[in-house]
């Protein structure tokens, strides 16, 4: 008699990686202004804390550009380790997106880059992807200055010759090219502000690296781009999303349960879908919700601890006791001789210096009410449990 096996119920909770289709809520406003500013030729620079969407979010607004027929091509700059490298992917970007399923790879090469005086090579990669690259790195950096500048004019080469109005390129994390070299950026603004049929997005989220790039005085992106801010997911929607989630999966939780949830990671997606996660494992137990919670979360914290402890042991004596000063007292006047009472922490400089090196950090952040925050929750309520409270 053939054994019947139960499936399994899975988890329908996705942290921690792009997501698509039905486990992306929301951002249709979003999407739809994206979608329209960049088929429109329109520059835009998508700003958001870590792991806010930001990604998921731009993928999906070139899926409907490239249903309605404009070419995207899409480059991660956080991956691109030198500027030898950079032009590799840029190359294979542009490959990826701007080749018709009809050409031939190597046509191709030969008709679109060959402006380019580093003669390319074509592989295949393990995923079975053509890959571009340059022997850029042994080149000099003189010839690869002039590789970078030719390959920064390409799109818009490209697009004259194919008879496109509008091609699209997506740099993701693009303020990391600032590491690169200081002229990198600038060597780009140059190029790029000339084009007529070529549309940027710019996302990034390291925040003293953007400013340097496009929010100073004097940065090589100054008003190269439409801001685009990205808030935390609505409350209304993720809630509704996550609700239908844990009962389509067999799980359904009151709503207070989710309300306590959405409250904790202040709608933060990646945050809320990561405790949702957790929830979800614990959500069969007899607790009341508020109980489910709290222990959806320290199962969150236990998995998390890894990574916790490494941000805690990179943490110098004075930065750590003001973490916990932060957790415990808050935020506010953290200069006054009051606060540093309390809290022990020693002279203001010794305050200043610690929280200079915390936002650096990126660690902690200054709110615009002037209130200093630690900007990962799971961080702040680590320290709260496991160092405050002693918990273990
Ligand atoms: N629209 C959305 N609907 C549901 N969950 C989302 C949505 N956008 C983001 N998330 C959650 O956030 C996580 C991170 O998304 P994504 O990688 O797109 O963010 P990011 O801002 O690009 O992150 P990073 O800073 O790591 O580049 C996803 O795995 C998912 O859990
Ligand atoms: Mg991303």
């Amino acid at each position: 008699m053939p054994v019947r096996v139960k499936q399994l119920p899975s988890n329908p909770f996705r942290f921690g990686r792009i997501v698509s289709g039905d486990a992306f809520t929301d951002r249709e406003a979003d999407i739809l202004v994206l979608q329209r500013e960049l088929r429109d030729g329109q520059n835009v620079l998508i700003e958001a804390p870590r792991r806010f969407g930001k990604t998921s979010l731009i993928l999906e607004v070139r899926r409907r550009l490239q249903a309605d027929g404009v070419p995207v091509a899409y480059l991660d700059c956080m991956l691109v380790p030198s500027r030898a490298r950079l032009a590799d992917r840029l190359a294979s970007a542009y490959f990826d997106a701007f080749r018709t399923p009809t050409q031939r790879a190597e046509e191709w090469v030969v008709q679109h880059l060959k402006a380019v005086r580093i003669r390319p090579t074509l592989s295949i990669d393990d995923h079975g992807h053509t890959q571009v690259s340059f022997e850029a790195a042994s080149a000099g950096s003189t010839n690869l200055d002039a590789l970078l500048e030719q390959l920064f004019q390409e799109p818009e080469l490209i697009a004259k010759t194919g008879k496109k109005k509008r091609l699209v390129v997506i740099l993701d994390e693009f303020q990391d090219l600032m590491e690169l070299g200081p002229g990198l950026l600038r060597q780009l603004r140059a190029v790029i502000q000339h084009q007529q049929h070529v549309s940027y997005a710019f996302l990034g989220s390291r925040q003293g690296l953007l400013r340097k790039a496009v929010h100073d005085r004097g940065a090589p992106l100054l008003k190269m781009a439409r801001p685009y801010p990205l808030g935390p997911l609505p409350k209304d929607e993720f809630t509704h999303f996550l609700q239908t989630r844990f009962k389509a999966s067999g799980r359904p939780l009151p709503r207070p349960a989710i309300d306590a949830l959405i409250d904790f990671t202040g709608g933060h997606p990646n945050d809320t879908q990561e405790a949702a996660h957790f929830l979800w494992e614990v959500a069969l137990l007899p607790l009341p919700p508020d109980a489910l919670v709290r222990t959806a979360i320290d199962r969150m914290l236990d998995a998390e601890a890894a990574q916790m402890t490494v941000l805690w042991h990179d943490s110098a004596p004075a930065q750590r006791s003001l973490l916990v000063a932060l957790v415990e007292w808050g935020g506010r006047n953290i200069y006054s001789e009051d606060f540093r009472r309390h809290a022990n922490l020693g002279a203001a400089t010794t305050v200043q210096r610690a929280v200079q090196t915390l936002i650096e950090r990126e660690l902690v952040d200054l709110d615009a009410n002037g209130v200093y925050r630690i900007k990962e929750r799971f961080f702040e309520e680590w320290i709260r449990r496991r160092i405050v409270r002693g918990e273990l």
